[in-house]
């Protein structure tokens, strides 16, 4: 029988905490549960997700499932199995100002995207890595599944700092889109084997061949995406920004009829277009803290008040499934398939070794095994990653040589920005509000 695990959970209080957790339960015969650990810094919303978590295990009849919340790293990693980690260093505050700080000057204001998202992984690197060697001290042998954004950075810190580190970062957008096309277009994404290639929020499928149906569907996909928008159809549905982006897969395939683009792709290729539709004064940030971030904290409440009807209601998908598959994955050796972030070391044969790519791969026990490409890729796409990887390469040595000058080519050479003046501009602007987070820059 499977020793029963211990999962740490990074970023505890994070929103998303609950739908990792329904995932966990939903599949704990292949994950069975010995004690759900929670550590944040911020121990109000940690004990906020307690509450919530605690009643999660109760409800579904799993409370003989230990749980804790805490700050302390020593308490949160000792003898842990798993620690999923999704921080926001800085928080949703931090969000908004990348992006409006980035928008007041006419570029793209975006989490991870642009200069947006620049600036967050100047502030998540150092998080990241504090609590990646908190599981180096406690827990050298634990898995860290990361999902904290913004992820190709964030990987290539970390595999500097700790290279061989037994660490897989993901990201749930591969699967939310297959998710999406294939309601939209009535499909089951299950019996689908994606062949995808890029950076993270930067890469395009190749083929998506159906099981069932014994054939490639992609070129028929690429003609209902050209010809009829999708529905936002999982967690966010109604969500009218998510709406938009998954609306505007539709306009880079039509444009660009080879293959299906990531939806984070029209940032870098219609930055005036994203440009023109934001609101400079309320932006994503903005609907998230007063929509996620409202409801984490009014289902603490409710649970709080004893109003526990319905207070569960909710499903959050394919993003606690991706994770939560994963570690199974490991657990069981089952050898299933994700689309991963990791080292190219000639996955993609025409793109430098050492950047950090998206591609899918195979996970077992002993860790991801993916998958090489073979063929070279298109020009387009590979002059567009490569000005990315230097660009967050520039970015990482700018964090741990504290370089000005880095930083200011890494945002220069950011595929958002026109001008190095305005990348000069930001970025000084950029520093004065990340005083509390940014390493010094000189
Ligand atoms: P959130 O702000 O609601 O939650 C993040 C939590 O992290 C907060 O409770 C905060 O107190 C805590 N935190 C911040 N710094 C910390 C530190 N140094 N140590 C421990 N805890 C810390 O944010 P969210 O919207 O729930 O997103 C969480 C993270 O997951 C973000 O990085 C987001 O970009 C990422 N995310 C990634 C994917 C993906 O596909 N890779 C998908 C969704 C979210
Ligand atoms: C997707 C991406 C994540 C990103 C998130 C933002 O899930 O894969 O990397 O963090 O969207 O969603 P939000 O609702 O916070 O804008
Ligand atoms: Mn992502």
């Amino acid at each position: 029988m499977t020793k029963k695990q211990v999962i740490t959970i990074a970023g505890g209080g994070s929103t998303y905490t609950p739908g990792i957790i329904q995932a966990v339960l939903k599949d704990s015969e292949r994950l069975p549960l010995e004690e759900i650990r929670l550590y944040d810094i911020n121990q109000e919303r940690n004990d906020d997700m307690k509450l919530v978590i605690d009643f999660m295990l109760k409800q579904e009849g799993h409370d003989n499932v230990k749980l804790i919340s805490t700050e302390n790293p020593a308490i949160a990693f000792t003898g842990c199995d798993f620690v999923f980690s999704q921080i926001r260093v800085g928080g949703m505050k931090m969000r908004e100002q990348d992006e409006k700080i980035a928008l007041k000057h006419g570029l793209v204001g975006q989490e991870t995207c642009g200069l947006g998202g620049f600036a967050y992984g100047l502030r998540s690197m150092g998080g990241l890595l504090e609590v990646v060697g908190y599981v180096q001290q406690y827990a050298p042998e634990a898995w860290i599944l990361n999902y904290t954004n913004p992820e190709s950075i964030i990987s290539e810190a970390v595999r500097r700092q700790y290279p061989g580190i037994k660490m897989i970062n993901a990201c749930d957008m591969t699967i939310s889109i297959e998710d999406t096309m294939a309601a939209n277009y009535g499909y089951d994404h299950t019996n689908w084997v994606s062949s995808y290639y890029g950076l993270n929020h930067f890469g395009w499928y190749t083929e998506i061949y159906d099981k069932e149906l014994k054939r490639d569907i992609m070129p028929e996909l690429i003609e209902k995406l050209i010809s009829q928008k999708m529905d936002v159809t999982d967690a966010n549905a109604g969500d009218t920004s998510w709406q938009e982006a998954f609306g505007m897969m539709s306009v880079i395939t039509k444009d660009f009829p080879t293959h299906i683009p990531n939806n984070y792709l029209e940032y870098y290729l219609y930055p005036d277009m994203v440009v023109e539709k934001a609101d400079k004064n309320y932006t994503r940030a903005n609907m998230v803290m007063n929509g996620r971030e409202k409801n984490t904290k009014e289902m603490a409440n409710k649970i709080r008040e004893g109003k526990t009807e319905d207070v569960l209601n909710f499903n959050f998908g394919v993003h606690g499934e991706y994770i939560v598959d994963m570690a199974t994955s490991i657990l069981n050796d089952e050898h299933r398939r994700f689309m991963l972030i990791v080292p190219n070391q000639g996955a993609i044969p025409n793109l430098r070794e050492d950047a950090v790519v998206e591609v899918p791969a195979y996970v077992g026990a002993t860790g991801v095994e993916p998958i090489s490409l073979r063929n070279p890729i298109p020009d387009f796409h590979k002059g567009l990653m490569e000005a990315q990887v230097a660009a967050e390469k520039l970015l990482v040595d700018a964090y741990f040589e504290g370089s000005y000058q880095k930083a200011l080519q890494a945002f220069t050479l950011n595929q958002t920005v026109p001008s190095a003046r305005v990348a000069k501009i930001v970025l000084d602007e950029m520093i004065e509000a990340n005083k509390e987070y940014w390493p010094e820059l000189s």
